[in-house]
Parts: structure tokens; C-alpha cells; sequence
């Protein structure tokens, strides 16, 4: 899909950064089936894409990263619908992207914004952001990730509080309970999410992927096995160019030239 052919997203790559934007404002940045199936189909274009080094995804307006699925489009479902539609799997597959993902978030990230936001590798908060779970409220529940993601971020004892009593947490309390990586002022969330996109970006693909792939092993894996699997990743990293030429240089005291190889 070309860029210009998105309807509810905005989509820009600069300086190997790709950034997908949320797009509309109006209703919160809701997720829409459209908006769904346009960020994965944006970041898989981004995955493919040898130009992207890093992903951003981020909300349009200082109101919202996302205020969850959009109600109005979900309200008459039926559970036949929901099935056969596989409601909110396709906005899943954004686990399956291998280059590096940004979550920069500002206002609400509720229900799936929450969820969203948490598909992403590293989660920066602006101060005004608060993030939530309030499906119970509707009578359902979190339907991409939250029930499984939020429990391992913060733990059983506050996961419960927002998925089962509808407690917020501001910027602040998602930091010290481990969702977000790092609070800034709302004005410089986007410097610091580029920032931080480009330190990554300037580090060796191949290597970054495989310590993206690592920790995210971490999750699923007893410990014994996903030491193994650091093992394994950590040694092959031996058969890559970037390597010779990144420890070459910090030995010869200068800047290295990363091939990606
Ligand atoms: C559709 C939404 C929406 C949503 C807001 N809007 N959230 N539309 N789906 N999730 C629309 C409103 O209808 C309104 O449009 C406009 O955005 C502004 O919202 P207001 O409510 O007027 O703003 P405000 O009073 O400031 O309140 C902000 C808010 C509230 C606290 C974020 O909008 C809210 O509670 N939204 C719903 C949050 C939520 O329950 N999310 C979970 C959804 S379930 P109009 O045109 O009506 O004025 C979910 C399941 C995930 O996410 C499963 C994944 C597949």
C-alpha cells in the first residue's frame, strides 16, 4: 500500500526512522477496523523496508495515543461476528515485526490503546499520558494482549486493579510500575521517542534483531532454555561483518561503518 493510500493513519519515514500516526483525532485515535489492519499493514511495509531501521507509533493531537477498539463499530457484534472476523487479531500480528518498535504515547491509551501501546518493544510516556483497561465497564473484556501483557509488565497485584477495578495509571505510575521505559514533558515526546529510534538505528540491524528476538524469548521460555537461546544467538553473532568491523573500530578508536551483514 502506498503512503498516500492510508485513511486513518499517517505514515513518514526520515532519517531510517519509520513513524505510523494514528489518525483520528476526533474519535480519540479509536481503533477502528480500518486503523487495525492499516498500522500492521504499515508495519510490515516498514519491516520490509532495508530504508527503516526503527519504528514509531504514536497518536495524532495531544488527547489520545489511543482511547481503545471503537465502540460504535464493535457495539452490535455478534459472537459468530467477533469469531469469524477474528476481532483485533490482525492488530496482533504487530508482534510479529522484527525491526524495533516505539510506542510514544500522549493522553489516553485505554482498552486496546493500552494494548497497543504495550505491543510495542519500548513504551515512552509523555506526562499527560494515562493508561488503562476498562473493557469490564462494557461488559467485555481485553481482547489483544492486555489480560497477558499488562500481568507481565507490572505484575498480578496492579494488573488486577486496572483490568478488574478500572484504575488509570498516570505517566508516572506506569513508569514505577514497569510499563513505560521513561516519562517525558508531552512537548518533547517525539524528540526523545526520535532519539531514542535513532540510537537503535545506528546500531547493526542484524544484532539488534537478534536482541529484540531475545528478550522477548524471555517471556515464553523457563530461564535454563532462554539462556541457552542468548547462547546460541549471542555466538552466531560471531559470524556477522558488523561484528568484526564494530570491534575493530572501538579497538582503533573510531567510529565503526555498519553493513547489516
Ligand atoms: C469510539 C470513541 C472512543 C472509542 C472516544 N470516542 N473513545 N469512539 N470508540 N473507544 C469518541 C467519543 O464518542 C466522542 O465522539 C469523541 O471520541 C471524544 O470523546 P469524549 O468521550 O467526548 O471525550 P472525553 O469526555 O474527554 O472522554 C475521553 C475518554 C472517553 C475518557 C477517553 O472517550 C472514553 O471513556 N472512551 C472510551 C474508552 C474505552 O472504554 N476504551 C475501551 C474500548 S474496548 P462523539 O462523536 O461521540 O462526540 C477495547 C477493547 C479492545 O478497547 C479489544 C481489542 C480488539
Amino acid at each position: 500500500m502506498a503512503h498516500d493510500e492510508y485513511e486513518t493513519i499517517k505514515v513518514s519515514t526520515e532519517d531510517a526512522i519509520g513513524t505510523i500516526t494514528l489518525s483520528r483525532p476526533k474519535a480519540l485515535n479509536a481503533l477502528n477496523d480500518k486503523v487495525m489492519e492499516e498500522v500492521v499493514a504499515a508495519a510490515e511495509v516498514m519491516d520490509a523496508d532495508p530504508a527503516v531501521r526503527a519504528i514509531i507509533i504514536t497518536g495524532d493531537g495531544p488527547k489520545a495515543f489511543a482511547a481503545g477498539a471503537d465502540i460504535k463499530e464493535m457495539s452490535t457484534l455478534t459472537y459468530s461476528e467477533a469469531f469469524h472476523k477474528q476481532l483485533g487479531a490482525r492488530l496482533g500480528r504487530l508482534a510479529d515485526v522484527r525491526k524495533p518498535t516505539i510506542a510514544a504515547v500522549a493522553g489516553y491509551a485505554l482498552g486496546g490503546g493500552c494494548e497497543l501501546a504495550m505491543l510495542a518493544d519500548i513504551l515512552i510516556a509523555a506526562d499527560t499520558a494515562v493508561f488503562g483497561q476498562p473493557e469490564v465497564t462494557l461488559g467485555v473484556i481485553p481482547g489483544l494482549g492486555g489480560t497477558q501483557r499488562l500481568v507481565r509488565a507490572v505484575g498480578k497485584a496492579k494488573a488486577m486493579e486496572v483490568v478488574l477495578g478500572g484504575a488509570r495509571l498516570t505517566a508516572e505510575q506506569a513508569e514505577r510500575a514497569g510499563l513505560a521505559a521513561r516519562v517525558v514533558p508531552a512537548a518533547e515526546l517525539m524528540a526523545e521517542a526520535r532519539a531514542l529510534a535513532g540510537r537503535i538505528a545506528a546500531a547493526s540491524a542484524p544484532a539488534v534483531a537478534k536482541a529484540k528476538d531475545c528478550v522477548l524469548r524471555a517471556l515464553e521460555t523457563p530461564l535454563a532454555e532462554g539462556l541457552r537461546y542468548e547462547q546460541r544467538e549471542f555466538w552466531s553473532c560471531f559470524a556477522l561483518q558488523d561484528q568484526k568491523e564494530g570491534m575493530a573500530a572501538f579497538i582503533e578508536k573510531r567510529k565503526p561503518v555498519i553493513q547489516d551483514k
